[in-house]
C-alpha cells in the first residue's frame, strides 16, 4: 500500500516537473528563440512584431494545391477564396503543388502581393525518391545500410528541391508489428533500435549539413504518435497501448530524429488514451516540445484536426481550433479550423496570443533556416528541373540500394544463382509490370518508369520465355480508389503451365500490386492476391523447380510456398531500378545481403507478431494445453525479424563477453565466410534484461554491423554496450539502468546466434 502511494506521489511529482518544463519550453523565451543562429532569432522577432494577428494565424494555415498556378487565376468559388487568402498573407504553406513553374508562381503571388511577403513553404510526400524512385522504405530498411539509406534520401531531396519542394513529409518513423496495416511499407519495420537509426539517417539525407542550400529540404517525422498500432491493422483505427510500449517502442524513433534535428513533426490521425494526437498536449507539449526540447514546428495530419469531431472529442470546428492550438499543433493541414476560428479564439481569450506567437516563431524559424527570406525562388529552377530528374547518378544509387534491399528467404539445394546460359521460363503479370515496382508513394514520379523484371533480364542478357499466367487486377488503377483483383480469368493458365512443363527452372514473379499497400490499404488476408496462389500451385504440379520472386509492400503469409518452393527471393517494391536489381540477383551478379525488418507470420491470425515480445507467465512449451500458444500453428513467425540468407555461408564462433566495466560491456564474435562466394553479412546483437522493475522483452536488438567478407575470410565483430543500450524507460517515462543478469545473443538473425550472459554490477 505504502509503496503504491509513494509511486503515485512520485508519478505526480514527475508529471508536474515535466509540465513546468513543458510550459517553459513550449513558449520559448523570446530572446532565446528556436534557431541556433542568434541572427535568425532576431529576424524572427522583428518580423513577428510587425505581424497582425490575422497574418500570424495565416502562417499556421496550410492548403492543399487549389488551382493550376500555371493557368488562369480562379475567379470564383473555393479556389478564388483561397487565392484571396494567399494574397492577404493568410496562408503559410501549401502542399501538393508540383513543378518549378507552379511553385514559382504561387511564391510570386505571396511575396509580391501580400503585405509582408512572407514566403511559402512547399510540402510534399517525398517518401522514397521523387522522380527516380528508390525502394519503399520498408525495403530500404531491409538493407540495414545506413549510408545507402541516407544517400537515397539525399538524392530524393536533390530531385524534389529542383521542382520547388522544400519540405518532405518523411520519414515515417512509426513502429508497426502488424502486417495487415498497409502503411508498414512506409516505415522501417518493427524494431525501435533499427527504426531510430534509419529515421536519423533519412533526416540527415533530406536536410543535409546545410538546410539553407538549395538542394536540401526540411524533413518531417510522422505520425506522432502511435499510428502504427492501429487496432487490428485497420488504418485510422483506435490505438490502445500501454505506457511501457509507448515509451520503449513507439517514442524512441521520434526522440532519435528530434536529436538528429528534424525540423518538423506531423501528428497523427489516431487517439491515444482517448485523446486525438492533434489535441494531445501530453504528446506535443509535455513530451515533444517539453521533455525533448523540440525546436521545430508540428503540422497536423490531413484533416486530423477536423477529425477530432467524429472521434467524439471536439464538438465543432471552433473547438477543434482551440484544442489543437492549445495542445501544440502549430500548423493545420486541410482542416480550415485555424483560418476560420483562431483569430476569434485569441480575441475571446480561449487561446492565448502567446500560443499563436510560439507556433509562428517556430514556423518562421524553419523558413529562415531554409533561406527562403534570402531567396524565395531558390527551389524553383526550371534548369535544375531539366538536369536533375531521373538523373543517371540517382538511377545508379537507386540500383545500388535496390540490390541491397533484396532478402533471400529460401535457397534449397542452391538453386540460386541461376546459370545465364540456361533458358528459364518466367511467369506472372508482375514480371512485365513497369508501375507496380514503383510502390505506393510515387506522387512526384511517372507511371511505367520502373525497369520491369523482363527488361532487367533482357539487359542482363538472360534467356527466357514468358507467360503472364493471369492478370493481377482488372479495371482502372488509381491512387484514390480500391483495386479490383482478377479472381475469375484463368485463360492464361494453360500457356504458363505448358511452358513450365518443359522448362529447367521456372521463375515466378508474384506478389502485391504497388497500390495494394500504403495509406488506406489494410488487408485481413496476407496471401498472394487474386489467382496467383492457384497459378503457383498449377505450375508446381508440373515443375517443382521454381524460383519465387516476390514483389510486395508488407510481410506476406508464405507457408505453402515455404513448404513447397525451393527458392524464394523477397524483392519488395524496389523502385525505378527494380528489374535490374532482380535480374542481377537471380544470376549472382549481386549476392543478397538484406535482412527482414519485420517478421513474416505463418498465418494472419498471429498478427501482431514481433520478435521483441514479452515472455508471458506461461511461455511453455508444456505437455498440456495450459501455456501461451496456438492449437493450430507454432508461435514463431515463418521468417523472423533480422532473417535473410546469402549465396555465401557464414559461420559464427568464439563469443566473448566482458562486463568488467559496467559502463562499457564488451562483446565480440568471430565470423567466417566458409563458402567460395564473396558476400556481405549483418551481424546482430540482442540482449535480454532477465529481471527488471518493468518486465523486459525476450530479446532486444542493441547493435549490428554490416560488412563484406571474401570467400574464406574471417573477421572479429565487436560491440560495446553502454547505459544507452542497457537501460529502458520505466512507466513514468524515466530512463533507468538496472543492475542484474543479462542474456546476450550475437548472430545472423533474431532467432539464431551464439548466446552468453553477463551481470551488470
Ligand atoms: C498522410 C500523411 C501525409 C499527408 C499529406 C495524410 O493522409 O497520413 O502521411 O503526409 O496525407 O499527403
Amino acid at each position: 500500500m505504502e509503496i503504491k502511494s509513494l509511486m503515485k506521489t512520485t508519478s505526480i511529482l514527475t508529471f508536474l516537473l515535466v509540465s513546468v518544463i513543458a510550459i517553459l519550453a513550449g513558449c520559448a523565451d523570446k530572446k532565446v528563440g528556436y534557431s541556433t543562429d542568434p541572427e535568425i532569432n532576431e529576424k524572427v522577432e522583428a518580423l513577428l512584431a510587425k505581424m497582425t494577428l490575422e497574418e500570424k494565424v495565416g502562417q499556421m494555415n496550410q492548403y492543399n494545391g487549389f488551382y493550376d498556378a500555371t493557368g488562369p487565376a480562379p475567379s470564383e468559388g473555393d479556389a478564388k477564396n483561397k487565392l484571396d487568402h494567399l494574397k492577404k498573407g493568410w496562408v503559410g504553406s501549401v502542399l501538393n503543388v508540383r513543378g518549378a513553374e507552379a511553385t514559382r508562381e504561387l511564391q510570386r503571388i505571396v511575396v509580391e502581393e501580400s503585405r509582408l511577403g512572407i514566403p511559402l513553404i512547399f510540402g510534399l510526400d517525398v517518401i522514397h525518391g521523387h522522380k527516380t524512385l528508390t525502394p519503399i522504405p520498408l525495403a530500404e530498411a531491409a538493407s540495414w545500410d545506413l549510408a545507402a539509406i541516407e544517400k537515397s534520401a539525399r538524392n530524393a531531396a536533390i530531385e524534389a528541391t529542383a521542382v520547388g519542394q522544400n519540405w518532405t513529409f518523411a520519414p515515417m518513423v512509426d513502429i508497426s508489428r502488424d502486417a495487415r496495416w498497409g502503411r508498414v511499407m512506409e516505415g522501417a519495420g518493427e524494431d525501435p533500435y533499427l527504426g531510430s537509426l534509419i529515421g536519423a539517417a533519412r533526416v540527415k539525407g533530406f536536410q543535409g549539413d546545410d538546410l539553407a542550400a538549395s538542394n536540401t529540404m526540411a524533413a518531417c517525422a510522422k505520425h506522432f504518435a502511435g499510428y502504427g498500432f492501429s487496432e487490428s491493422g485497420r488504418d485510422y483505427n483506435t490505438v490502445d497501448v500501454g505506457t511501457s510500449t509507448l515509451y520503449n517502442i513507439i517514442l524512441p524513433p521520434f526522440k532519435a530524429v528530434v536529436d538528429a534535428d528534424v525540423k518538423t513533426v506531423m501528428n497523427s490521425f489516431n487517439t491515444l488514451n482517448g485523446i486525438p494526437a492533434t489535441g494531445n498536449a501530453f504528446l506535443q507539449r509535455d513530451i515533444l516540445k517539453g521533455a525533448w526540447g523540440f525546436k521545430g514546428f508540428v503540422i497536423s495530419d490531413w484533416g486530423s484536426g477536423q477529425q477530432m469531431i467524429p472521434h467524439g472529442y471536439a464538438s465543432d470546428l471552433e473547438q477543434v481550433a482551440e484544442m489543437a492550438a492549445n495542445a501544440g499543433s502549430d500548423m493545420d493541414m486541410e482542416s480550415y479550423s485555424y483560418v476560420k476560428y483562431l483569430v476569434k479564439l485569441v480575441e475571446s481569450g480561449k487561446v492565448k496570443e502567446a500560443v499563436v506567437d510560439d507556433a509562428v516563431r517556430r514556423i518562421l524559424t524553419v523558413k529562415y533556416e531554409l533561406g527562403l527570406f534570402d531567396d524565395p525562388y531558390k527551389y524553383c529552377s526550371e534548369e535544375r528541373e531539366k538536369d536533375l530528374l531521373y538523373h543517371p547518378d540517382h538511377q545508379k544509387d537507386a540500383l545500388d540500394i535496390a540490390k541491397k534491399s533484396i532478402v533471400l528467404l529460401k535457397n534449397e539445394g542452391h538453386i540460386l544463382p541461376l546459370d545465364r546460359n540456361k533458358k528459364v521460363v518466367v511467369i506472372g503479370a508482375l514480371a512485365e509490370d513497369k508501375t507496380s515496382p514503383l510502390g505506393s508513394w510515387r506522387i512526384g514520379s511517372d507511371d511505367s518508369t520502373a525497369v520491369s523484371v523482363l527488361e532487367g533480364l533482357d539487359l542482363f542478357g538472360a534467356k527466357y520465355a514468358y507467360a503472364e499466367g493471369a492478370k493481377l487486377v482488372t479495371g482502372p488503377v488509381a491512387f484514390n480508389s480500391e483495386l479490383v483483383f482478377n479472381t475469375t480469368d484463368r485463360s492464361g493458365f494453360s500457356k504458363a503451365v505448358a511452358l513450365a512443363k518443359s522448362a529447367g527452372t521456372v521463375v515466378m514473379v508474384l506478389g502485391e500490386h504497388g497500390l495494394q499497400t500504403g495509406e488506406g490499404r489494410s488487408r485481413t488476408e496476407l496471401g498472394l492476391p487474386g489467382l496467383q496462389q492457384e497459378l503457383l500451385e498449377n505450375v508446381y504440379a508440373v515443375n517443382k523447380n521454381i524460383v519465387l520472386v516476390l514483389m510486395n509492400g508488407r510481410p506476406l503469409t508464405l507457408t505453402w510456398a515455404d513448404e513447397h518452393i525451393p527458392a524464394i527471393l523477397e524483392t519488395w517494391h524496389l523502385g525505378s531500378q527494380s528489374g535490374n536489381a532482380i535480374a542481377q540477383t537471380l544470376y549472382g551478379a549481386n549476392n543478397p545481403s538484406g535482412k527482414l525488418p519485420m517478421s513474416f507470420p505463418r498465418r494472419v491470425g498471429q498478427c501482431p507478431i514481433y520478435y521483441n515480445h514479452m515472455n508471458t507467465g506461461r511461455p511453455g512449451p508444456n505437455t498440456d494445453v495450459f501455456w501461451s500458444h496456438y492449437m493450430d500453428v507454432a508461435n514463431t513467425p515463418l521468417y523472423p525479424f533480422g532473417y535473410g540468407l546469402s549465396y555465401s555461408d557464414f559461420d559464427y564462433s568464439g563469443l566473448k563477453v566482458d562486463a568488467s566495466d559496467p559502463k562499457a560491456v564488451k562483446v565480440s564474435v568471430t565470423v567466417k565466410n566458409t563458402s567460395d562466394t564473396d558476400g556481405e553479412e549483418v551481424t546482430q546483437l540482442y540482449i535480454r534484461d532477465r529481471f527488471a522493475s518493468v518486465a523486459r522483452p525476450v530479446k532486444e536488438l542493441k547493435g549490428f554491423e554490416k560488412y563484406k567478407l571474401k570467400a574464406g575470410e574471417s573477421k572479429t565483430v565487436s560491440f560495446i554496450l553502454t547505459d544507452k543500450e542497457l537501460g529502458f524507460y520505466d512507466n513514468d517515462g524515466r530512463f533507468v539502468v538496472e543492475p542484474g543478469m543479462f542474456d546476450v545473443m550475437v548472430g545472423t538473425s533474431s532467432d539464431k546466434g551464439l548466446t552468453g550472459e553477463f551481470e551488470l554490477m
